[in-house]
């Protein structure tokens, strides 16, 4: 049987959330993955360093025994944001801030209304030596839904990094050619997370057939010819600048099948075997540790996990939900399907 053996992955875009559903949904991501960076979208959102330490006291708190799982914490740029608190981010071990723009996504509602007046703030975040991670999804009301990410890279994207131009930026979640094209022609302080979805599925999966809730997140699925970019990109010559980020975003089954399903799919428990198949699909197989393992690392300045795991390509059945306490349930990507890869326990 075909195995594979790599480093021990990091997840460099995840939403733990809190409570149960965090408690529900750590062990996933804690036996497969070394580090997460933890996305801070909380309601109400981690916005302090105190908040963020404590956050992570509780994401420490419910880790399953004796796992050395290490959550990597941000926190939520606000128009509030000060030269000041980056300092005191920096000093507390906090990686990077994440700019959702004001009403882009899940909880964004008190996201950034205009990024130039935080300009000083991106110079002390550079001059820290901090991550910049970006939702880049303009959401002004003549943009299309589909044009969001192309329109966010002319409004947003390059201006600001003509502006500081040391800045170092993770693109998150990139969905398009555009995207990945600014990624591909900038320096090497600018980088992006791909999550699975972006690689596996495009817009039919979304629409043809009925509405499918469960592949609903932001930014939107794009059509083919931009998953085939996605899928060039990490796996071409300038691969080094892509990595994992699931940005596995789980919600109660109830609120994705509803008149109004919120955004995000769950995909933390076959992480890295979803990776493994889009990476099989394109006979890439050989470039998935650096994606999955080292160019993450190397761009936030983090030594490589010194673990392996080991993947099988042996198929396993995805259950159509999990629980996550008072009754809510979890409908994960691929739900009732097939993974074609397997990770060993
Ligand atoms: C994320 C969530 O649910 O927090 N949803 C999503 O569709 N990706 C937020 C985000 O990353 O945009
Ligand atoms: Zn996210």
């Amino acid at each position: 049987m075909q195995t594979l053996t790599i480093t021990q992955p990091d997840d460099m875009h995840l939403h733990l959330r809190d409570g149960d559903a965090l408690r529900a949904v750590l062990p996933f991501t804690a036996r497969q993955m070394g580090r997460a960076v933890i996305m801070p979208n909380l309601k109400p959102p981690v916005v302090s360093v105190a908040d963020a330490l404590a956050y992570k006291q509780r994401i420490i708190a419910v880790l399953p025994e004796g796992s050395t799982f290490e959550p990597l914490m941000t926190l939520y740029l606000t128009d509030k944001a000060t030269p000041e608190l980056v300092r005191e981010a920096k000093a507390a071990g906090i990686v990077a801030f994440k700019l959702y723009p004001a009403g882009a996504t899940t909880n964004s509602d008190s996201g950034v209304t205009d990024l130039f007046k935080l300009l000083p703030v991106l110079h002390e975040i550079a001059a820290q030596d901090m991550r910049f991670l970006v939702h880049g999804e303009v959401t002004d009301s003549d943009i299309d839904i589909f044009d969001r990410e192309a329109a966010f890279i002319e409004r947003v994207m390059k201006p600001v990094l003509a502006q500081v131009p040391n800045l170092k930026v993770v693109f998150e979640h990139i969905t398009t050619a555009e995207a990945a094209r600014l990624v591909l022609e900038a320096g090497d302080n600018v980088a992006a997370t791909v999550t699975p979805q972006h690689l596996l599925l495009n817009r039919n999966d979304l629409l043809v057939g009925g509405v499918h809730p469960h592949h609903y997140c932001l930014p939107v699925l794009k059509r083919e010819s931009h998953r085939q970019a996605l899928l060039e990109a990490v796996s071409g010559a300038q691969a080094h600048k892509f990595f994992l980020g699931t940005d596995s975003a789980p919600h109660p089954q109830h609120a994705k099948e509803n008149a109004c399903g919120c955004a995000g799919m769950f995909s933390a428990a076959t992480a890295i075997e979803l990776y493994a198949e889009a990476f099989e699909q394109i006979g890439a197989l050989d470039k998935l540790e650096a994606f999955a393992s080292k160019n993450g690392a190397r761009f936030y300045g983090l030594p490589e996990n010194t673990d392996t795991i080991t993947l099988v390509k042996q198929a396993q059945t995805v259950p159509n939900s999990f629980p996550i306490g008072s009754g809510g349930n979890l409908v994960p990507m691929r739900a009732g399907g097939c993974v074609a890869w397997t990770m060993q326990a």
